[in-house]
């Protein structure tokens, strides 16, 4: 069945004629009439959640069952859909009787599990997620277990092996918390430049994307980084998204409008990205989501317990189409930093505006005491209850072979404990500009005593560098 013979039905998998749209598959609700229907008619690209991970398939090391897996791709066929196999090396699900083995007997497991699966469904997925989540959070190195076992040579070689058994399928890299310029996307990077060294044969790489409206990529950060590593050789999917809107208070619909931007934000900086070929959700029903057993109850997705649409389904559309959501005006008056007119500095540090800015002049912070001092700007009654709001600074360490940099967003608010949140994080190598950016939504139930948006960086060797900001945007954005 050739999908969207019709153009644009309003479906999200019609939107776009160069964008796969996709969602994972709960298999083991799909005799359900209501999933059935909303995954057959809105989706043209399917990931199965479960039932194609190494421990559902391979229960015995002399075993494999593909029966579930079969019965999905029966699904897709039947409804004309591409699939994306997900996950041949993973550390979650791993098969019970893998626990205990040493390296060498876990990296022939895994080649015989490769050497065994692809080929069962060679010739039916557009794609394998081969590499799941091999780095650890903040790019601490790979991961122990699994992945360290295998090594660079290891993962390489199970792209090789997943090529050999299958050439029809696109392999790809996947992890979260990589969406943004982060240290963890970083180590990505790294990794992905070793693997492709070694000869690994790497077609794209997955973000997992399950974000929350309390902070978020902005779609020009994200941006930035699919085409970073789209320099690579690399498409890249949208690969598990899925919006979790508890964390922030609010009203249901404040947080189902601040949900319906993120979604639109994120979709609009792939289909604005060539290299950005398709947006998969991690589940599309509220009813049926990782998430709450994950971080308690929520409502990270489009469809609610009831399959009826919510705000987020009309926001993918646009985004789909390569619209974002509409910025409100700038909430800084100077944030070229010209004549650093509403600039101070954080905590105590001494500002003054310098000419070597990344454009015209910038703010600097010298006299640092702590690693909290820094350049700020205030933002206290300037964002409404339940707005999400994108922000954007270039920053550089001076007198400093560079190091961390932080954006921060401080909170006061009556009767609960100040709050810091790190909106973004980079290292900026000698000395470079570095851009951070993000976006929020602000929830609050009593209108904040302070708002402040500042930058800090540790202390490096001993010493806490001056701190340069420049180029400094805060905008609302709007759903509508
Ligand atoms: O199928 C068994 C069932 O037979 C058994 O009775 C039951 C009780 O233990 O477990 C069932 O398996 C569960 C499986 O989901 C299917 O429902 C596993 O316990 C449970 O851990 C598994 O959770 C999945 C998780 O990955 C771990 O595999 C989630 O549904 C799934 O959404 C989540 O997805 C991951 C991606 O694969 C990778 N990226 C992160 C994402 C979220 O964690």
């Amino acid at each position: 069945m050739q999908r969207c013979l019709d153009g644009d039905d309003g479906t999200l998998g019609c939107v776009s004629a160069r964008l796969l749209v996709g969602a994972a598959v709960n298999a083991e609700v799909l005799d359900q009439q209501d999933y059935a229907e909303v995954l057959a008619s809105e989706f043209g690209y399917v990931t199965p959640e479960n039932v194609m991970k190494w421990g559902p398939l391979q229960a015995t090391a002399d075993s494999w069952d593909f029966t579930k897996a079969d019965e999905l791709l029966a699904f897709t066929e039947q409804h004309g859909q591409l699939v994306k196999g997900h996950a041949l090396v993973w550390h979650v699900q791993q098969p019970d009787w893998t626990t205990g083995l040493d390296a060498p007997a876990l990296v022939s497991a895994v080649e015989a599990h490769i050497k065994q699966t692809v080929p069962h469904f060679a010739g039916r997925l557009r794609a394998w997620d081969v590499v799941n989540e091999a780095i650890l959070d903040g790019g601490l190195g790979i991961r122990p277990g699994l992945h360290t076992a295998l090594g660079i040579s290891g993962m390489a070689d199970a792209f090789k092996w997943a090529r050999e058994a299958d050439p029809s399928a696109k392999l790809y890299y996947n992890d979260y918390g990589i969406e943004l310029f982060n240290d963890k996307s970083d180590a990505v990077y790294r990794l992905i430049q070793d693997l492709l060294a070694a000869g690994a044969p790497i077609d794209g790489i997955g973000f997992q994307a399950h974000f929350s409206t309390r902070h978020y990529p902005s779609l020009e950060g994200l941006r930035a980084n699919i085409a970073r590593f789209a320099d690579l050789g690399l498409t890249v999917n949208i690969s598990e998204l899925d919006v979790r809107t508890a964390e922030v208070p609010g009203t249901k619909a404040e947080r189902l409008a601040a949900q319906a931007i993120t979604y639109r934000e994120v979709a609009a900086a792939c289909a604005l990205e060539e290299a950005c070929e398709a947006v998969t959700l991690w589940g599309f029903t509220d009813a049926y989501s990782w998430v709450d057993g994950e971080f308690g109850a929520d409502d990270p997705l489009p469809w609610d317990e009831t399959y009826q649409k919510k705000p987020a389904h009309a926001a993918l559309l646009l985004g789909l189409a390569g619209e974002p959501s509409l910025a409100g005006a700038e909430l800084v008056a100077d944030g070229g930093c010209e004549t650093g007119t509403g600039w101070s500095g954080f905590g105590g540090a001494t500002i003054g505006v310098v000419a070597n800015g990344r454009t015209g002049n910038a703010c600097r912070a010298t006299a640092r005491t702590e690693e909290y001092h820094g350049p700020g700007v205030s933002l206290t009654g300037k964002v409404p209850q339940g707005s999400t709001v994108s922000v954007r600074a270039y920053a550089r360490i001076a007198n400093a072979e560079g190091g961390r940099i932080r954006m921060i967003l401080k909170k006061a608010e009556a009767g609960v404990a100040d709050e810091y949140r790190e909106l973004a994080g980079r290292v900026a190598p000698n000395a470079d500009w570095v851009l951070l950016t993000a976006n929020f939504t602000l929830g609050f139930a009593t209108t904040p005593s302070e708002l402040t948006l500042y930058v800090e960086s540790p202390a490096i060797d001993g010493q806490l560098p001056n701190l340069l900001v420049d180029d400094m945007t805060v905008k609302i954005l709007s759903a509508d």
